[in-house]
Formats: structure tokens, C-alpha cells, sequence
């Protein structure tokens, strides 16, 4: 099996990043493995040391259409010349215009309205404040193994660390955490309807034990979660929930920060649903191509329930965010991003589930398009998470020229760039196939003794 070889001298990262650990707070990164990005073009990274890099990760899912992107570097340039910034607290520009009316039209279904914020977890927390306002009721539900941001608000709708929580508490009051489906981890001979029920069931007890419906302004859910480890929730266990929402008139949010901007191979991931219309949902990471921009997008009462300044940020709605933003978007339809994200998402799905054949330490193969989470377990009969095993199949493809991280410790992250080339895709996956292997047979050696991983 061929497999693109690196010359693997990471003297130059390495220093950088000694000295980088004197001045920059260990909260603030997860640790993997000694790499620092230089530059970058589509799909391609490169590091301190000059070794160049296939990118399994675009960013967390923030850079879809592809690093340096023609389009969206030029759209930058002309901004930063016309109008680097100047606030919307006050007055008007006209990218933040377009990229309003833009947004909203891109959500199917009855008018929207826009809300710009910096980041995901600004959108989420706009998420509350538009949910309680509008229905003047305090609960809001959230999903375990949710990630949602790191502001007080979007890190409280969390479920996925407890390092997110833990010395910072009291945390926001009144969110609920309800069990996210796992159709992995299925009982013995358990339908995905049972499945689907079982969860559902779940979903249902704190509505019948301690937590009135009518008290409840919102249910927020990823479709498909990311940080949780790419696992989609069953079709008849969504409709479920956005039914019981409607019944008791609460409102049906949803996060695409991670799994929107046609990563999926759909434009939004609650799309991979049958006839679900959002009340509301964020939308961030890629909607600028990974410069700071958010947006909340929800129907036009919902978001007309907060008056200014409600929701304002000096820095929010970037005129350079928003023309980056409409570029991206621009580029994700004139490429077919979409469409490709199917295709070779499908080719990538083929090539794991070969590679299940072989290794028995791969359990579970999940692929939305160019989205999957590989989970490695211990034995396939336990599911027994195997972060050791995860860990060095990572790192062996970075020694090999391939940037991979891994959720929840054990959960391969597929998220390449969209533009990826199935030439770098088949490369990539050759070197996954061979760190497999190498992992395997004790091959790889990791040098840190520092925790890897979440
Ligand atoms: C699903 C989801 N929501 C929200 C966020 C938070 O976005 P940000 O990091 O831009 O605040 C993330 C980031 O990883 C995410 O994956």
C-alpha cells in the first residue's frame, strides 16, 4: 500500500510551542500533537518545519469550502479596503445587509430574521434569550454529549466535558440535560424503533417528574452531533421530540454550527430529517470560513420578541465576516459542494467499512457525506472505548502526513475540507488503513507523556 511519506522534523514546532506554554492558558487547547499551521490552501497544511499535511479536521468543521480559498480571499481583500469595521449597534452596512436577507432566505419555510453574533456559542446563547423572551417561560432542554459553546450560557447547554463545568459553577439556571440516542450502544436485538422509543421514553421523564411542559420555552439539539462523536439521532425519535414540542408549545431549536453549511451533504443537517422546520438555530464555524461571524436565524415573531440592545456586540456582523461569508457561500453552490460531499463521502464510507473487515478495534462507521466519526473500541463485543488505540492512530498519520484529531478520546473525526480531491482523500485513507495496522502491531510510539485528547 502506498502512503505519502513526510519528513517528519518537528524541531521548529516544537520551540515555538515551548515558548508558546509560557504566556498561553492551558484552558483554552486541547492538547494533541506539536503542529503549528503556517499557512494552508484547500486541503492542504502546512507547518512550522515546512511538512505538508492532507487536513481530516478543516478547522473543527469551520472551513468547508477549503483554506486561502480564492473567492473568499478576495472577497476579504476588497472589504478590508472599503470598510474594515464599524459597529451595527448603530448604524448600517451593506454586507451585513446582504448577509441577512441572505441567511434568511436560506432557511426554507416561513420568514425569518437574522441575529449576528462572534461566535457559536454567542448564537446558542441568543438561542435562550430569543426562546424565553418569546414564550416567557425559563426551561430550556438540551442533550447529553452536547457541545454548544464555552460562553456561560452555550457551556451550560453542554454535555460533553466536565471540564466545562467543573470550578465554574453555578452555571445558568434552568437548562435540563435529556440522553442523546445512541444507536450503537443498542440492547440485544433492539430495533433502531425501539431504539428510537427507548430514548424517546427518556426524553418524556423529566416532563412527567419534575419539569412542566408549559414551562418550557425551547428544546435545543444538534441533528447530528459533533463533539458527541458524528452520531445522528433516529429519523422517528426526532420526530417524536419535534412533535411533543409542538403539542406543548415549545419551541424546536436547532445547532448547525458544526454540521451546517453543507458539510453533511445537505445545506443545514436538520435537513437530513423529514419535514422539520426550525423555530429557531445557530449557524457559525463555516458561515464565514472560519473568520469570527455567527448567526441566530429564526422565525420573525420569535426574533422580533427582544428589543435592542438585547443582543448587541460591538464587533458582531464584521463587514469582512459578512463578505468572507457570502463568498463561502457563493463557493459551496458553484462548486457543488454538497453534491461532492455526498459522493466522495460515500467513497470514504466504502473504504472504512473495508477497513472494519480488517481491524477488529473498529466498532462503529458513521458517515453523513464528508462527516464520520470512527469509533475504536476495545472488543466489539463490550464497545469498550479505546482512546490508547485512537491515539496512536492519529498520530501515526500525522507522522505520515495526515491531520486527524479524535471526540470523546476513541472517535475518529472525519471532517476534511469539502474540497478535498479524491487523490488527497484516497492518500489520506491509505495512511489511515496503514496506522491501523501500525497501531496494531505496537508500531507506534508516542512521545509525550501529556494527556491526549478531550
Ligand atoms: C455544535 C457546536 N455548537 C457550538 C459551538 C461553539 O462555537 P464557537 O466555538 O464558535 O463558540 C461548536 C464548536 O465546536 C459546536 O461544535
Amino acid at each position: 500500500m502506498t502512503t505519502q511519506k513526510v519528513d517528519h522534523d518537528h524541531e521548529v514546532d516544537h520551540r515555538l510551542i515551548v515558548q508558546e506554554n509560557k504566556y498561553y492558558a492551558k484552558s483554552s487547547r486541547i492538547n494533541y500533537y506539536d503542529l503549528v499551521i503556517e499557512s494552508a490552501h484547500n486541503a492542504t497544511l502546512v507547518d512550522a518545519d515546512g511538512n505538508e499535511y492532507i487536513d481530516l479536521l478543516a478547522s473543527a468543521s469551520a472551513i468547508n469550502v477549503g483554506h486561502t480559498n480564492e473567492k473568499v480571499v478576495q472577497a476579504i481583500q476588497e472589504q478590508a479596503e472599503k470598510l474594515i469595521h464599524y459597529t451595527p449597534a448603530y448604524f448600517h452596512h451593506r454586507p451585513g445587509q446582504q448577509l441577512a436577507e441572505r441567511l434568511a432566505k436560506l432557511v426554507p419555510g416561513a420568514e425569518k430574521q437574522v441575529a449576528f453574533s462572534n461566535s457559536g456559542s454567542e448564537a446558542n446563547d441568543a438561542i435562550i434569550k430569543f426562546a424565553r423572551a418569546y414564550t416567557g417561560r425559563p426551561y430550556i432542554v438540551s442533550f447529553m454529549d452536547s457541545y454548544h459553546g464555552s460562553t456561560y450560557g452555550s457551556m451550560t447547554l453542554s454535555g460533553v466535558s466536565l471540564n466545562m463545568a467543573r470550578k465554574m459553577g453555578p452555571l445558568l439556571p434552568g437548562v435540563v440535560h435529556v440522553p442523546y440516542p445512541d444507536l450503537y450502544r443498542r440492547y440485544e436485538n433492539e430495533t433502531e424503533h425501539d431504539v428510537a422509543l427507548r430514548y424517546f421514553d427518556e426524553f418524556k421523564q423529566p416532563f412527567e417528574s419534575f419539569l412542566p411542559a408549559d414551562e418550557v420555552a425551547c428544546v435545543l439539539i444538534e441533528p447530528i452531533q459533533g463533539d458527541g462523536g458524528i452520531r445522528k439521532a433516529p429519523e422517528e425519535f426526532m420526530q417524536l421530540v419535534y412533535d411533543f414540542c409542538h403539542q406543548n408549545g415549545i419551541l424546536f431549536a436547532v445547532d448547525e454550527i458544526n454540521q451546517g453549511m453543507g458539510r453533511t451533504g445537505k445545506m443545514w443537517s436538520y435537513q437530513q430529517f423529514k419535514d422539520i422546520e426550525p423555530d429557531l438555530m445557530s449557524v457559525g464555524k463555516s458561515l464565514a470560513s472560519g473568520m469570527p461571524l455567527s448567526a441566530t436565524i429564526g422565525k420573525k415573531e420569535i426574533m422580533q420578541s427582544l428589543d435592542s440592545p438585547a443582543h448587541v456586540f460591538t464587533t458582531a456582523g464584521n463587514p469582512i465576516c459578512c463578505a468572507a461569508s457570502m463568498a463561502t457561500l457563493d463557493v459551496l453552490e458553484e462548486e457543488q459542494l454538497m453534491e461532492k460531499s455526498n459522493v466522495e463521502g460515500a467513497y470514504a464510507e466504502e473504504r472504512f467499512l473495508e477497513m472494519q473487515k480488517h481491524y477488529p478495534e473498529i466498532g462503529d462507521v458513521r458517515m453523513y457525506g464528508l462527516d464520520g466519526g470512527i469509533e475504536l473500541v476495545k472488543d466489539r463485543q463490550t464497545k469498550t472505548p479505546d482512546p490508547d488505540f485512537a491515539n496512536k492512530v492519529i498520530y501515526y498519520a500525522f507522522q505520515h502526513g495526515v491531520v486527524m484529531i479524535t471526540l470523546k478520546g476513541n472517535i475518529l473525526r472525519f471532517q476534511p475540507p469539502l474540497v478535498i480531491t479524491h487523490d488527497e482523500l484516497d492518500k489520506a485513507l491509505n495512511v489511515l488503513d496503514d496506522a491501523f495496522a501500525a497501531a496494531e502491531n505496537n508500531q507506534v510510539i508516542i512521545p509525550s507523556n501529556e494527556k491526549i485528547g478531550w
